[in-house]
C-alpha cells in the first residue's frame, strides 16, 4: 500500500498523455500557442505501461488518463489495452476528455477495456461554448456524451467549471441537462491553474452558491460518495435520473481525504495539483532503472505529498504548470 506522511492511502493515479490540446479554454490555456513539450520528452506507451505496472503493484487501483486532451495522442486504445492487462488489481480505467474527437474512438476504447469517461462541458449555448473554448464544437461534444452512454461507458460524468460572469447564469440549465440525459453533472470551482494567471478570487463561484441556485429549482439531497472523492454528490429529491456533483476545491477543500497522485506527460510525479516540486521518473526509467528502483522513487515521492493546497493563504503562489500539463 502507498501511504503518505498524513496517513492517506494513495489509490488513484492520473496520467497525463500530452500537454497539447485542441481547445483553448480561458481557465486553462491562454489564447495563442503555449510552449508544448517536445515530443521526445513525452513518455511512450511502453514506458507508461511499465510505470503503471509498478504503481499497481504498490497499490494504485484506479487510473485516469488525462491531458491536455488525451485523444490528440495517437491510438490511445493501444495504451488502454496495455493497462487493461493490469486488471483485476487495477479496478478502474477512466478517461477525462473534452469530447471533441471521442465519437471516432469510442468503440475502440471500450473494446480495449476503458471503464468510464468524463467530459468537460461548461455551457450548452453554442456561441458561448466557442467563447469559452475557442472552438465551435458544442455539437460533437454532445454527440460524444450520447455515444458514451449508448456503448455503456457509465456512469457518464460531465464537468463544468463555473466562473463568475461567464456561465454562472447557466447552473440550473446544466442541472436540467443532468436530468434529461441521465448523467452526473459536476460543478467545479475555478482554481488558480490557468496559464494566463488571470484567476481572481472574485471570479470563483462557490459550491454553496451553486447548490443554492440548483435547489431553488430542483430540490436535491446528499447521496453517498467515497470519502476521497473530489465531488460531493446529490440526487434529485423528485427521483429524476441524473446526479449533481459539487467540486468545491477552493472554498471547501478536500485535501484531507486526497487519494491522488499524478504523472505528467513528461514523466514527473506530482503529488498535488499545486506541488512546487516534481519527482522525476522519466530520467531514471530511460537510464535503465529496474522496477524496484522505480518503486522506491514512487514511495519517496508519496512520502513527500503535501498536506493540502494553500490557495486560501495570503502568500499563495500559482504553480507554473497549468492544468493542461498537470493532468486535470
Ligand atoms: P472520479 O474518478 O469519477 O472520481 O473523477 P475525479 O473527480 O477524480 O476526476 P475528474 O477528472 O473528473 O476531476 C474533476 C475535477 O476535480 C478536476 O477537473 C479538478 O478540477 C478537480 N480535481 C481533481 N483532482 C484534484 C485534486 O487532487 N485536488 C483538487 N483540489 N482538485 C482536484
Ligand atoms: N479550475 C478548475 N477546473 C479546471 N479544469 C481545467 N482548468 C481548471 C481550472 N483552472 C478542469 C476542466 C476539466 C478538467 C480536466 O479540469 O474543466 O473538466
Ligand atoms: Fe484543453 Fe481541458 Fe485545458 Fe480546456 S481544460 S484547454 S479542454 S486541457
Amino acid at each position: 500500500m502507498l501511504t503518505d506522511a498524513y496517513n492517506r492511502t494513495i489509490r488513484d493515479l492520473r496520467i497525463s498523455l500530452t500537454d497539447r490540446c485542441n481547445f483553448r479554454c480561458f481557465y486553462c490555456l491562454p489564447h495563442g500557442e503555449p510552449a508544448w513539450a517536445r515530443k521526445e520528452k513525452l513518455l511512450n506507451y511502453e514506458e507508461i505501461a511499465f510505470l503503471a505496472e509498478v504503481f499497481v503493484e504498490l497499490g494504485i487501483r484506479k487510473i485516469r488518463l488525462t491531458g491536455g486532451e488525451p485523444l490528440v495522442r495517437r491510438d490511445v486504445s493501444v495504451l488502454v489495452r496495455m493497462l487493461a492487462e493490469l486488471k483485476p488489481e487495477l479496478s478502474d480505467i477512466a478517461l477525462t476528455t473534452n469530447g471533441y474527437d471521442f465519437v471516432r474512438h469510442a468503440d475502440d476504447l471500450k473494446e480495449a477495456g476503458l471503464d468510464r469517461v468524463t467530459f468537460s462541458v461548461d455551457t450548452l449555448r453554442r456561441e458561448r461554448f466557442e467563447k469559452i473554448t475557442g472552438v465551435d464544437a458544442l455539437e460533437p461534444v454532445l454527440a460524444s456524451i450520447e455515444t458514451a452512454k449508448r456503448i455503456g461507458l457509465e456512469p457518464v460524468k460531465v464537468n463544468a467549471v463555473i466562473v463568475r460572469g461567464r456561465n454562472e447564469d447557466e447552473v440550473v440549465e446544466l442541472a436540467a441537462f443532468a436530468r434529461e440525459h441521465s448523467v452526473s453533472m459536476r460543478f467545479i470551482e475555478y482554481m488558480p491553474l490557468d496559464a494566463g494567471h488571470g484567476w481572481r478570487r472574485e471570479d470563483v463561484v462557490s459550491g454553496r452558491e451553486i447548490r443554492k441556485a440548483i435547489s431553488e429549482v430542483f430540490p436535491i439531497e446528499a447521496a453517498s460518495a467515497r470519502a476521497s472523492s473530489t465531488s460531493q454528490s446529490y440526487r434529485f429529491v423528485d427521483g429524476s435520473p441524473g446526479e449533481i456533483g459539487i467540486i468545491a476545491s477552493v472554498t471547501e477543500m478536500f485535501c484531507g481525504a486526497c487519494s491522488r497522485i499524478r504523472l505528467t506527460a513528461d514523466g514527473q510525479i506530482r503529488t498535488c495539483l499545486f506541488s512546487k516540486v516534481e519527482h522525476d521518473l522519466a530520467g531514471p526509467l530511460r537510464n535503465g532503472a529496474a522496477a524496484d528502483e522505480i518503486a522506491e522513487l514512487i514511495r519517496n515521492a508519496v512520502a513527500q505529498k503535501e498536506a493540502q493546497h494553500y490557495i486560501n493563504e495570503p502568500d499563495f503562489v500559482q504553480p507554473e504548470r497549468t492544468m493542461s500539463f498537470i493532468g486535470g
